[in-house]
């Protein structure tokens, strides 16, 4: 009688607890600033770029733990920002490849996103500027003003446009919210708005048919006091079209700069996670489009208001941009299964994790760390597939379409660097490239890197016999990841996988005897 009646009281206390701690957690809200700038990379000062002015991005980074270590799962913009809003790697959330015109790439229709769990918890979404991904169906936001309706140009460059749409977001009296602002700048404009220069830095500067943002206060740079990353060649050409590329750097710094101080305006700093980070790779030679290091390590800040122990700290634990849907749940304290629940499918299931825990603490051990890649196509007739896996020390990519030359995009195609590359190299001239184009676009099915000793990707390393069992370890690592995501291209390229009828129950890769 009396122990029954002990657990009845403590019962009700411990639901009388629960609840309180539900209101209370209801009564604070926690909101979100996702900032992405478009194809950024480090011109930043916080990440010792000394020539570039990126003055709000710093003090940002000052209020953030910074992240040293960060990689896309995919150098490429839809592809990346499919993985960056699911917690799925390309092959496992269907787009493939850009979403955009021909190349009509979307993801599965029963993918869960970050907008469709977020609003299904009562939390109010919004995007500002680049989408990109799609169906509609998968990536419902409350709030959407994207290219999809509007000049891109406006939703992703005007930073004083960009400003009044965020205040406008940021005014409305619900919350929680979370609020994605995706920058088109810095990407290059070359392709598509040739008047505004390479990388639109033209675009509103107040010069004769530049119209005007403004808010902007341009900055311009000399070709001959850039800082050149090692993957770009020292040529007049990469030089100009690397100054250009930092006058845009600092359009989106003080775009950056805007949309933090309609922040504090709505008093939101208190009670909002700001992350900053970018989709993929610069838009140079071996930047985008790649596997290297040049292609998917990203800049990353988090700020958290309540997280104060390591602000204006680095971090140097290998973390993935699929990493962000977890920290995310974790921040709103949503659980996964309630993510996965409304896949179809069963395996869909997130390889991610929190980042908070580093906002509080570095890891004792990080050696086991690992990030993982998949790439697909960008554009559609740039089909080539290839995995990769990166340790602190080792970096191994499986090139799948490795007897196919490494494809060029459009807009990389007519940019200043890579006409430069193709015309000294058809010219039998020096490019000043650290690579030749005959190597940039031939690859081994294999490419493993010691980074400690070849932190450029040159020497590729997976023949010597000391590579051996590293090698054999990273593939394992490599495979099982591939499998934990349901990768169709698990057997590819010297096998078929066989997953239905006799081996719907022990699925196999059947060998094609290909390899010559
Ligand atoms: C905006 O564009 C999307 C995609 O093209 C379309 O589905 C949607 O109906 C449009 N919305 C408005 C308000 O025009
Ligand atoms: C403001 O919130 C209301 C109610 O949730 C919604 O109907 C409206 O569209 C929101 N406006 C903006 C700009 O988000
Ligand atoms: C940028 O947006 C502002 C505010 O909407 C507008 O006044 C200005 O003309 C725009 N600038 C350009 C270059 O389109
Ligand atoms: C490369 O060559 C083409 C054709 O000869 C020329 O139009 C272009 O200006 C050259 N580009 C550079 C960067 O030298
Ligand atoms: C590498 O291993 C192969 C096969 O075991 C052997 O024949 C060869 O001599 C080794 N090479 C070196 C440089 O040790
Ligand atoms: C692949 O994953 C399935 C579960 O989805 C598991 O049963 C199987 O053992 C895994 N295979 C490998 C090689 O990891």
């Amino acid at each position: 009688m009396r122990s029954s009646a002990l657990l009845v009281v403590q019962a009700l206390f411990s639901v009388f607890t629960v609840i309180t701690a539900q209101r209370n957690a209801k009564d604070k809200p926690r909101n979100v600033l996702l900032i992405l700038a478009d194809d950024g990379g480090f011109e930043i000062g916080a990440y010792g770029n000394k020539i570039c002015q990126t003055p709000n991005l710093d003090a940002l980074a000052k209020n953030s733990l910074i992240f040293n270590k960060a990689f896309t799962s995919v150098s490429s913009c839809s592809p990346s920002r499919s993985a960056l809003l699911t917690g799925m790697p390309s092959h496992q959330n269907g787009m493939y490849g850009l979403h955009q015109a021909e190349n009509h790439f979307d993801s599965f229709s029963d993918i869960t996103s970050l907008p469709k769990i977020l609003k299904e918890h009562g939390i109010r979404t919004g995007i500002i500027g680049k989408k990109h991904v799609g169906p509609e169906s998968v990536y419902p936001f409350d709030f959407a003003v994207t290219e999809e309706n509007n000049s891109i140009l406006q939703v992703g460059r005007n930073i004083t446009h960009i400003k009044l749409l965020a205040r406008e977001f940021l005014n409305n009296a619900t919350e929680p919210f979370f609020l994605y602002i995706a920058f088109h700048d810095p990407h290059r404009c070359g392709h598509t708005n040739p008047e505004f220069g390479e990388f639109c830095q033209h675009f509103g500067n107040g010069d004769t048919g530049m119209g005007l943002i403004p808010d902007w206060q341009p900055i311009y740079y000399q070709p001959d006091e850039i800082q050149l990353p090692y993957y770009i060649p020292d040529t007049w050409a990469a030089r100009e079209d690397v100054a250009a590329q930092y006058t845009t750097v600092s359009r989106l710094d003080q775009g950056v700069g805007l949309i933090l101080q309609e922040l504090k305006d709505s008093r939101h700093s208190d009670d909002t996670l700001v992350i900053y980070s970018s989709d993929n790779g610069i838009p140079f030679p071996n930047g985008r489009t790649n596997l290297y290091d040049s292609g998917i390590a990203e800049p990353m800040f988090i700020s958290s208001p309540l997280h104060k122990e390591r602000r204006g700290q680095v971090t140097n634990s290998l973390t993935s941009l699929l990493d962000i849907v977890p920290t995310l749940l974790d921040w709103y304290d949503i659980k996964h299964e309630d993510f996965s629940k409304t896949n179809l499918v069963e395996s869909r299931a997130l390889t991610g994790k929190s980042l908070l825990p580093l906002l509080i603490k570095e890891p004792d051990d990080t050696s086991s760390e690992a990030v993982f890649a998949s790439h697909n196509l960008h554009e559609v007739t740039m089909y080539y597939p290839m995995r990769m896996i990166r340790t602190h020390r080792y970096k191994l990519i499986h090139n799948i379409n490795y007897n196919s030359p490494f494809p060029i995009d459009q807009d990389f195609y007519l940019s200043p660097t890579f006409q430069d590359i193709l015309n000294r190299t058809k010219n039998n001239q020096n490019t000043f490239w650290f690579k030749t184009l005959k190597e940039y676009y031939k690859r081994p099915e294999w490419e493993l890197f010691d980074l400690k000793h070849d932190p450029e990707e040159l020497n590729n390393i997976v023949k010597k016999n000391s590579s051996r069992e590293i090698f054999e370890e990273l593939k394992v690592k490599l495979l099982k990841w591939q499998n934990d995501t349901n990768d169709p291209w698990i057997c590819s390229p010297h096998a078929v996988f066989e997953n239905k009828g006799l081996f719907k129950l022990n699925p196999q890769c059947l060998d094609l005897d290909n390899v010559w």
